[in-house]
């Protein structure tokens, strides 16, 4: 008796960003841009790219040793490794089997999986039907893309909205009344066109063709994205929240999928929450896809924007079209 429900919790959290910084008066100079038009229709100043040699699994390995180590789970001890991504190194092997080995994660099994900018909050959900099932202990979950190898650097209505980065956490059992509360999941896969690499795949192998008409890079109806982005966000944070028993008055903090500084604010407007309950980071990052929300968790946790107990929502909406939520309740700190 008196013992807390088990429940699967973050006890862990690391992030990686590339050094170099690319701003918008950079890309002033690639494409024909500015840099108010960038910051008023988006809110990003400026993002980190990766170099020539730098590939998903090795951003993503700098977070997990963070994310590792502030747990303190060693890497002997992971059950499952996965990578929620959409720029793996290769089509195929998973990158996740790439990190499992290169961190000694001998008794882990790993895979990638697809959700675009979702993908973190799907993977956390796997990982958390895994622990409360009893089936795994300790689970890696990474969020990492590296957007700009698969960006149009002649098309200013995307290039100028990315950046590269990766996020990890370790999830295990707590029982400190910690934990994910709740998610929520959904796809509209009648969206599926909106947002995608056409060639590549089993419908439109790579050929030279292709690779002429530049099919093989990122192509997005912005507009469309935005109006499903703009509503889905708050629908499914209700969703998640309704599920935990939950109101939005009772969110402390609320971590957004960092695409826009506009979605954003319309997602809080939607669920009434004040500007000091919102964090924001997309200025310095940009649309990391998958890593935005683990990058944004760390950050916020690190600088005491997120405290222990308290009651977080993260929510996410990418290529698929796909969407996800997430009710925590933070356990580090
Ligand atoms: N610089 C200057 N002008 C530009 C730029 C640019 N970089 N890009 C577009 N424009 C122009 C357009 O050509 C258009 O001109 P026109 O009116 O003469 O045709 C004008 O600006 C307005 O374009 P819109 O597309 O209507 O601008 P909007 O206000 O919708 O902003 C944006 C565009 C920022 C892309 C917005 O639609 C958006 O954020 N959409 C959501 C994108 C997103 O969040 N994707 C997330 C998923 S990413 C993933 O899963 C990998």
């Amino acid at each position: 008796m008196g013992n807390r429900t088990t429940r699967a919790g973050i006890v862990g959290i690391g992030s990686a960003v590339p050094e170099k910084v690319l701003t918008n008066s950079d890309l002033e100079r690639i494409v024909d841009t500015t840099d108010e038009w960038i910051l008023e229709r988006t809110g990003i100043s400026e993002r980190r790219i990766c170099d020539e040699d730098t590939a998903a699994s090795d951003l993503s390995l700098r977070a997990a040793v963070a994310a590792l180590a502030e747990s303190g789970v060693p890497a002997k001890e992971l059950d499952l490794v996965i990578v929620a991504t959409i720029t793996g190194d290769m089509p195929f092997p998973a990158t996740a089997s790439l990190i499992q080995d290169r961190l000694g994660a001998t008794k882990a099994a790993a895979f990638d999986l697809q959700a675009g900018c979702s993908g973190f909050i799907y993977a956390l959900s796997v990982a958390d039907g895994l622990i409360r099932a009893g089936t795994y202990q300790n689970i890696l979950v990474i969020g990492v893309d590296i957007l700009s190898k698969i960006t149009d650097w002649t098309d200013r209505t995307t290039c100028v909205l990315f950046g590269d980065g990766a996020g990890a956490a370790v999830v295990a059992p707590v029982n400190d009344g910690s934990g994910i509360l709740s998610f929520a999941l959904g796809s509209d896969g009648s969206g599926a066109d909106l947002l995608k690499i056409e060639a590549g795949g089993s419908r439109l192998p790579t050929s030279e063709e292709t690779v002429r008409n530049r099919q093989h890079y990122i192509r997005m109806s912005g507009r469309e994205v935005f109006k499903f982005a703009v509503r889905i966000m708050g629908d499914a944070s209700l969703e998640a929240l309704e599920k935990a028993g939950l109101k939005p008055e009772n969110v402390d903090m609320f971590v957004p999928h960092q695409a826009n500084i506009r979605i954003i604010e319309a997602a809080a407007r939607r669920l009434e929450l004040p500007q000091e309950k919102v964090f924001v980071n997309v200025q310095k990052y940009g649309n990391t896809s998958a890593a935005s929300i683990p990058i944004a968790l760390d950050e916020a946790t690190k600088q005491g924007s997120i405290k222990k107990g308290d009651t977080v929502v993260a929510v996410g909406f990418g290529a698929g079209l796909t969407w996800g939520a997430i009710v925590l309740r933070w356990g580090i700190g």
